[in-house]
């Protein structure tokens, strides 16, 4: 990634510690109301939870999780990429508690006989939401294991009706620069793109939280992408808009640095990034370094996706 230092975020403009302290307890407290009353896995909507008894029930690993060890909940959320909130891996928790998450909408358009906007609330409604405990890995070469609550974004694409002509689906995230860095790091609105058969996969989750908690700002409040067979920044963070299309959409990196980021970039320990090796990660709390798996440690379920493709070429 490219590393350029934030000089735009005035002090003044840093969210005071007491409301950054009580918006922190708000979304613990919705995150106890959003776990009470798990079973199996799986979470009942935000709404259905809201209203249960506050207890945080415990959650049963969806057939989908890892069981390695999660990266504790203070890396998860203070190592950071968020770039429009600067470059250095803590200024996201520092900076991101600006962006107004509420209110919140999502549009879903593009190829779709039902194009529509979706609220943040009737997002949390739309599924049954689960825990999915997954790997994370990072292009530059580190790595976590984190508990997602979200559902997959399959769900939300089938209410939209995509047309047999929507081959890809681009993600827009939120920008705003009156709260997000002005520097030209990359070309704002961050945008990603998946083929529409990788956004349809079941792995591929639409997160609202992490920890039975809400998403922190910083880890892409209130809706992001997570796509744990590839590297993590085709996983967007505070999602605005999806758009399905018939053509390969542009993305933020591959602007950035097309011959570094590729549309498709798959973990893949044997094709190296042109500056680094990728054959081996830091798990972040961990001091050795670890072989860095096929598509993360998901062939078994996503190798069939790219079956035939030359995956040196296609990065
Ligand atoms: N989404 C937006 N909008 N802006 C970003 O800078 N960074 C990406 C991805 N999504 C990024 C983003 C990168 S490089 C990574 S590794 C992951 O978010 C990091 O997610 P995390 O901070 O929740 O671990």
């Amino acid at each position: 990634m490219l590393i350029q230092r934030p000089s735009d975020i005035l002090p003044s403009e840093i969210t005071p510690r007491s409301l950054f302290v009580d918006r922190r307890r708000f979304m613990r407290d919705a995150g106890l109301l959003l776990a009470a009353g798990a079973i199996g896995g799986v979470l009942p909507s935000a709404e259905a939870a809201v209203g249960a008894a506050s207890k945080l029930a415990p959650l049963a690993s969806s057939p989908f999780s890892t069981s390695e060890e999660k990266t504790s909940y203070k890396s998860v959320t203070t190592y950071n990429n968020f770039y429009e909130f600067g470059t250095d891996k803590g200024d996201p928790a520092e900076n991101a508690g600006r962006m107004a998450t509420r209110p919140w909408t999502v549009r879903v358009d593009g190829l779709a006989g039902k194009p529509r906007t979706f609220d943040i609330d009737e997002l949390l409604r739309l599924a049954p939401l689960e825990e999915r405990i997954y790997r994370m890995r990072c292009v530059e070469g580190w790595s976590m294991v984190i508990p997602w609550v979200g559902f997959p974004l399959a769900s939300l694409l089938k209410q939209v009706d995509p047309l047999g002509s929507a081959k890809y689906v681009e993600f827009v995230t939120h920008y705003d620069a009156k709260v997000m860095s002005r520097l030209p790091v990359l070309d704002w609105p961050y945008t990603e793109g998946l083929r529409l058969d990788e956004a349809l996969h079941p792995l591929t989750l639409l997160s609202v939280g992490l920890y039975g908690e809400l998403l922190p700002n910083q880890n892409g409040a209130p809706v992001r992408l997570v796509v744990p067979w590839k590297y993590g920044f085709k996983s967007a963070k505070s999602i605005v808009a999806i758009r399905l299309s018939d053509k390969q959409p542009a993305t933020a990196w591959n602007k950035a640095a097309k011959h570094e980021y590729g549309f498709y970039s798959n973990v893949n320990p044997q094709v190296d990034h042109p500056r680094w090796s990728q054959a081996t990660e830091r798990r972040i709390g961990e001091f050795r370094k670890r072989p860095t798996l096929m598509f993360n440690g998901y062939a078994e379920q996503v190798a069939s996706l790219y079956q035939g493709m030359d995956l040196r070429a296609n990065f």
